[in-house]
Formats: structure tokens, C-alpha cells, sequence
């Protein structure tokens, strides 16, 4: 059982972090944005098993949020993060950084890290300047903490590759692992903003899981091609309530298009879908 240690500002992390450094041993970070549940602790986990130390950051980071986006109704509640990280027993540093301590030239003076042309296909054509905000501020957890791993989610596949790809391409001296999804019992990948769905949104919010599967199914059984059978599953959104925003299958290693398949290459499933006040994402491996 470990002891939960706090820090709030760059210095005091780094403090504790050489501490641990001089004294040989691994640390990993898992990056949230709070308003814990299964999924970030099951990346808590992972982090544990590969590194001595474990360090878990709490930023509602502004910059990933576009102007008509949730940052003022994203579910907040850090007293409950913290009692249920001292109670995990897992987690060695809880870093809750302010806003000033991330950016400290202000939002508008800050430097933004630019990811390649992927930012703007799947969630990031809907969602312009995420992918970037989500670089600039991991970028700065990164420098921050120095961990030797990084523990991200499956769930945020194209988040996941676009920061391995950062790692690589900036030469950073950390290795990424990436953590399944957890679900709810009908299929539904946890999120904190599932908590935007009424009731009865949340009575078929599972559709989406299904559907993806359902077209995995289908592909991995070949005969139709993703162009002919995701009309179709569209439909099936639509009728249980959604608004779809894509269906896509692509590589899953970098995300490219799917023009011919290789032998044996690993393809994934992506989707999107309103429903409601929510915008659920979920994958599936084809
Ligand atoms: P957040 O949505 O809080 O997610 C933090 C981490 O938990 C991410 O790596 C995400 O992929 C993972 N995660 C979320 N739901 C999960 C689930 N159901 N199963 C497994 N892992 C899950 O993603 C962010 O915050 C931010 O963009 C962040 C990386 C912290 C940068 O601000």
C-alpha cells in the first residue's frame, strides 16, 4: 500500500521525482483530465507493473477544448480523485497542476506542439486543434515529470498513436504502453462524459459498441468491404438515436488508409457518434 504524495507545481514534482531517480528506480505517468473511474485506474495498474513509482497528473487541459466545446461542464470532482487514489494504495505523486504552472505564458503565448496531417482526419475534423492541445500539454507533463513510461488509454486510439508518434519523431526518452478499454456491462467504453446522457440515452449508448463489432464481424469474415456494409451501420445509429460523426477502418499501427490489406496486418474499426449532449468514441480491432 502505498502512500499518495501531492504536489501542485513543476518544482516540487521534479523534487520528488530526482529523489526517486538517485535512488534507481523506474517511474511511469498516467496523464488525466480527473473524474477517475475504472478506466484510468486500470492504466494506474498497468503503470505500477512496469515502473517502481507512479505518477498520476489531473489537468482539465484548456487548450484541447475548442470554443464551443465542454471545458465548463467537464465533470470535476478532486476530492473524490484524491480519496479514491489514497485508497487505490497505488499511485505515489497525485500532480494537480494550475493553469499558470502548464502555461506559463498564458494560453494565447504558449508554445503549440503541431502533429502531423492526422490532427485533422477522424475526431480531429470535427474537433479541430485537440490533437494539437492534447500534444502541447502531454509534451509538458513529459518534461515535467521525466517519466520513463507513459500509460495511455486504447479508448483515445488516434490520441494514442498521435503521441506515440510525437515520442519517435521528438526523440523523447519514454516508452508508451497503451491500456485496453474498460466497459460497462452493455459494452459502453467508460468516460466521463457519459455522465452527460440522460437515462434514457443511457439505455442505448451500448449500440455504438455493438454496432462496431457487429462490423468487425463482418470484415474480418471478409465478402463486403467497409464502403458497402457502413451505410448500414450508420442506419443502425441513427435508429437507436445517434448521430453519427464517422465509421472508418483503417491500419492500426499508424492509423493510414486501408488500400490493400498486407498479410496479417492489424486493422481497426473507429467510430463516433452524438448522443445527446455526448460525443461517444469507441474502436474495435478487425
Ligand atoms: P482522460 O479522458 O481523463 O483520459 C485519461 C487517460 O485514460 C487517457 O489515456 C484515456 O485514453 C484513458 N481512458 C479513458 N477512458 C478509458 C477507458 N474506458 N478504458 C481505458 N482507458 C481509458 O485523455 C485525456 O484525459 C487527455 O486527453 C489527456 C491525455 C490527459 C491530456 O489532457
Amino acid at each position: 500500500m502505498t502512500q499518495l504524495l501531492r504536489a501542485q507545481t513543476p518544482g516540487s514534482v521534479r523534487e520528488q521525482v530526482s529523489a526517486w531517480r538517485s535512488a534507481g528506480q523506474r517511474i511511469a505517468l498516467v496523464p488525466t483530465m480527473g473524474n477517475l473511474h475504472d478506466g484510468h485506474l486500470s492504466l494506474i495498474r498497468i503503470a505500477a507493473e512496469h515502473a517502481d513509482r507512479v505518477v498520476c497528473s489531473i489537468f482539465v487541459n484548456p487548450t484541447q477544448f475548442g470554443p464551443s466545446e465542454d471545458i465548463a461542464s467537464y465533470p470535476r470532482t478532486p476530492e473524490a480523485d484524491d480519496a479514491l487514489l489514497a485508497e487505490q494504495g497505488i499511485v505515489d505523486l497525485l500532480f494537480v497542476p494550475s493553469e499558470d504552472d502548464i502555461y506559463p505564458h498564458g494560453l494565447n503565448g504558449s508554445v503549440v506542439v503541431n502533429l502531423p496531417a492526422l490532427v485533422g482526419e477522424l475526431c480531429g475534423r470535427s474537433r479541430p486543434g485537440h490533437f494539437n492541445g492534447v500534444a502541447s500539454v502531454v509534451l509538458r507533463l513529459l518534461n515535467i515529470v521525466t517519466p520513463d513510461v507513459l500509460v495511455v488509454g486504447r479508448k483515445d486510439y488516434q490520441q494514442a498513436i498521435l503521441l506515440a508518434r510525437m515520442i519517435r519523431d521528438l526523440h523523447l526518452p519514454v516508452e508508451i504502453l497503451l491500456g485496453d478499454t474498460v466497459r460497462e456491462a452493455d459494452g459502453l467504453a467508460m468516460s466521463s462524459r457519459n455522465q452527460y446522457l440522460t437515462p434514457a440515452e443511457r439505455e442505448v449508448a451500448g449500440t455504438l459498441h455493438a454496432v462496431l463489432q457487429e462490423l468487425a464481424v463482418q470484415l474480418r469474415n471478409g465478402g463486403a468491404s467497409i464502403d458497402k456494409l457502413a451505410p448500414r451501420a450508420r442506419e443502425q445509429l441513427v435508429s437507436a438515436g445517434f448521430k453519427p460523426d464517422y465509421i472508418e477502418l483503417r491500419r492500426a499501427r499508424e492509423l493510414g488508409a486501408v488500400t490493400s490489406k498486407l498479410p496479417d496486418e492489424p486493422l481497426i474499426l473507429l467510430g463516433a457518434a452524438w448522443l445527446g449532449r455526448a460525443r461517444l468514441i469507441d474502436n474495435v480491432p478487425v
